[in-house]
């Protein structure tokens, strides 16, 4: 008999400025020919696929994703980063950062997110229809049947709470959403994998500026975000946003952080896992 196998390879932190940068679009092209070359099953991109929140690079991604045949559920998992859904020069205009009106802030940021749920809704639903956070979606590959719990950890733009876009948080309607019993039900069984932008360490050097740095940069309740993790039984976790390459573990979780394509654009994290639920991880270089 034939042990099953599935390779899923994720990579993160594109930054892709769309059509002003055709380079960073040939080494994207030049990613995903390797990893279909290696006929992987399944690739996740962790967010920040853009760098400046305009949704025409979403569009330009997208034209990338169909000409190498990648537009559909089961072949592609995308969540946004920060830099997808916070124009962060927008923000820090003086009479935005001035402006108390945070439900109008709020607004155009549901906005925004529901925007992204639009243009990638087909790699949410299936169907085609608008997605919208948190979902799950349920693969099978022979015997093996693998789950990705999908969560948005972007938090709107706030001067004093949310100076530079970058801490993250992920709601409690969202977390809610994940305690559901439908959900537990509908992952039994399944190797479950959680997929989301921020991170679950501090990566801290003990050097105060950095220190400052991680306060950023930081997912505000990740030991509640473990927690619900935990309790659906979640195996490994994706996430980007801090540009390195490594697997450390939080919460008694595998983490992987898929580094930054933009840093380095032909290396992606490879999974391979086993029908026995067992699993490696490797960082590939192509
Ligand atoms: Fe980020």
């Amino acid at each position: 008999m034939i042990e099953q196998t599935v390779n899923v390879a994720h990579f993160s932190d594109l930054h892709l400025s769309g059509s002003r940068d055709r380079s960073q679009a040939e080494r994207l092209e030049r990613l995903l020919d390797a990893v279909q070359e290696r006929q992987y099953d399944h690739i996740v991109i962790s967010g920040d696929i853009i760098d400046t929140a305009d949704s025409r690079d979403w569009v330009f991604f997208r034209r990338i994703l169909e000409r190498h045949q990648l537009c559909s559920l089961e072949k592609v998992t995308v969540v946004p980063g920060n830099h997808d859904l916070i124009n962060l020069e927008e923000e820090m205009r003086f009479y935005n950062a001035l402006n108390p009106d945070f439900a109008g802030r709020k607004r155009r940021f549901r906005r925004k997110l529901g925007e992204f749920c639009e243009i990638f809704g087909d790699l949410m639903t299936g169907d085609g229809s608008a997605g919208e956070f948190p979902f799950i979606k349920v693969l099978k590959f022979g015997s093996l049947s693998l789950a990705f719990v999908v969560f948005n950890t972007v938090y709107p733009w706030m001067h004093t709470e949310n100076p530079l876009g970058a801490r993250g948080y992920v709601s409690s309607a969202e977390l809610h959403a994940l305690q559901h019993p439908e959900v537990a039900e509908a992952l039994e069984g399944c190797f479950v994998i959680g997929v989301c932008h921020h991170a679950f360490r501090i990566y801290e050097t003990g050097f105060p500026i950095d220190q400052a740095f991680d306060w950023t940069m930081e997912l505000i309740n990740r030991t509640d975000v473990l927690k619900v993790m935990n309790e659906l039984q979640v195996r490994i976790l994706l996430h980007g946003h801090f540009h390195r390459f490594q697997t450390y573990m939080a919460g008694g979780i595998q983490i992987v952080n898929g580094g930054s394509f933009h840093y380095n654009a032909s290396r992606f994290s490879a999974l391979h896992l086993h029908a026995d639920g067992t699993f490696e991880q490797q960082f590939i270089d192509v």
